[in-house]
């Protein structure tokens, strides 16, 4: 009989990563990596839907708008659903917040409040589901500011630093998870055979050499003039480097993850214009911070173009920052050209 010429050795899946990674901290009482399995799970459970969305009954607008005032499609409802219900009733949240909703999600009372917060964007780039481009889910875990009982606003309104745990799904090709929790960044693709994410890039670090810059060049005539110098920069209009080549699919996590591991900058900066995106589009709490985080424990970094976006005080669940993301020295030279072009006293 043929013998499975896998090594079963190598094969870590996430709970295992997630518990060896548990040992490490003495003081850890668990809590944590149950709440990171159930936001796994949650994953797997949205994978699910987003293989299959072909199928009529997720495909096309669910016939609401959200907070955003977008067409909220069916698959953003159900990733939505499923990330709560999977943890509304564990007892290790104090309190939840979505892009998807415009206040705070409150522990039901039948239910027990523990002491983590949870924020995520239930799913990232939904415009491009019709067209079976990557789509993604990010999630931030917190611990809670208020002592006990419902968890507050307050308890959601924290800067990037105080992050515990940020994450992403990508349900692309294959679909990943990438997650850490402030010990390094690690990838794992979810094997659909075996049902279990399995680890397949530990360590992740951002490459020294970029690749890729990605922005919305459709925009760019409503952009500063720092940053249009700046994106001139990058194609090597200046002639002292090869420039880079343009990636951009238009859903974050693929675009983020793809320089992550390919070395790059994405931005999305803000309209210089008094236009309809003056502060960007992109969510601090839902996306900037989380993917920040990731960021910086791959040796990168990421800015609103003047602060760095992990020392941002929110003041409000749904706040809008300009976002330049990837490798330092590129996201460096971003502040260096808003500093000179758009900043001058
Ligand atoms: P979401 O689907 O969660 O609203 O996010 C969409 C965001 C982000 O995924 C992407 O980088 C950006 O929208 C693309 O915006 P443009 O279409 O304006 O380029
Ligand atoms: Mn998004
Ligand atoms: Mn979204």
């Amino acid at each position: 009989m043929q013998t499975s010429s896998i090594d079963h050795g190598n094969i870590i899946t996430i709970e295992r990563f997630i518990l060896d990674e548990q040992r490490s901290h003495p003081e850890a009482t668990g809590v944590l990596t149950y709440l990171l399995y159930d936001i796994a799970l949650a994953g797997k459970v949205i994978a699910s839907k987003t293989t299959r969305a072909g199928l009529a009954e997720i495909l096309g607008r669910a016939g609401v708008t959200n907070i955003q005032g977008e067409d909220v499609m069916k698959l953003d409802q159900f990733a939505d659903r499923t990330l709560i219900s999977l943890n509304d009733h564990t007892g290790r949240i104090a309190v939840m917040a979505s892009e998807e909703h415009p206040d705070i999600i409150p522990i039901p009372d039948k239910y027990p409040t523990g002491k983590y917060v949870l924020l995520f964007d239930p799913l990232d780039g939904s415009s491009n589901i019709d067209f079976n481009v990557g789509v993604g889910t990010i999630f931030s875990v917190y611990r809670r500011k208020s002592e006990d009982g419902p968890g507050k606003l307050e308890d959601c309104l924290q800067p990037g630093r105080n992050l515990v745990a940020a994450g992403y799904m990508l349900y692309g090709s294959s679909t990943m998870l990438v997650y850490t929790t402030g010990k390094g960044a690690h990838g794992f693709t979810y094997d659909p055979s075996v049902g279990e994410f399995l680890l397949s890039h530990p360590y992740i670090r951002i490459p020294d050499k970029p690749k890729f810059y990605s922005c919305n060049q459709g925009y760019e005539m409503y952009w500063s003039e720092g940053v249009q110098r700046y994106t001139h920069y990058l194609q090597g209009q200046d002639g002292l480097r090869k420039g880079l080549s343009m990636r951009y699919i238009g859903s974050l996590v693929g675009d983020f993850h793809r320089n992550l591991l390919g070395g790059g900058v994405f931005y999305y900066p803000a309209d210089s214009q008094d236009s309809f995106k003056p502060h960007g589009k992109l969510r601090l709490l839902y996306e900037a911070a989380p993917l920040g985080f990731i960021c910086e424990q791959a040796g990168g970094r990421a800015t609103d173009g003047v602060t760095g976006i992990l020392d941002i005080q929110p003041t409000s669940l749904h706040e809008r920052v300009p976002f330049f993301v990837g490798n330092k020295e590129l996201v460096d030279q971003a502040e260096a050209f808003i500093r000179q072009y758009d900043l001058k006293a």
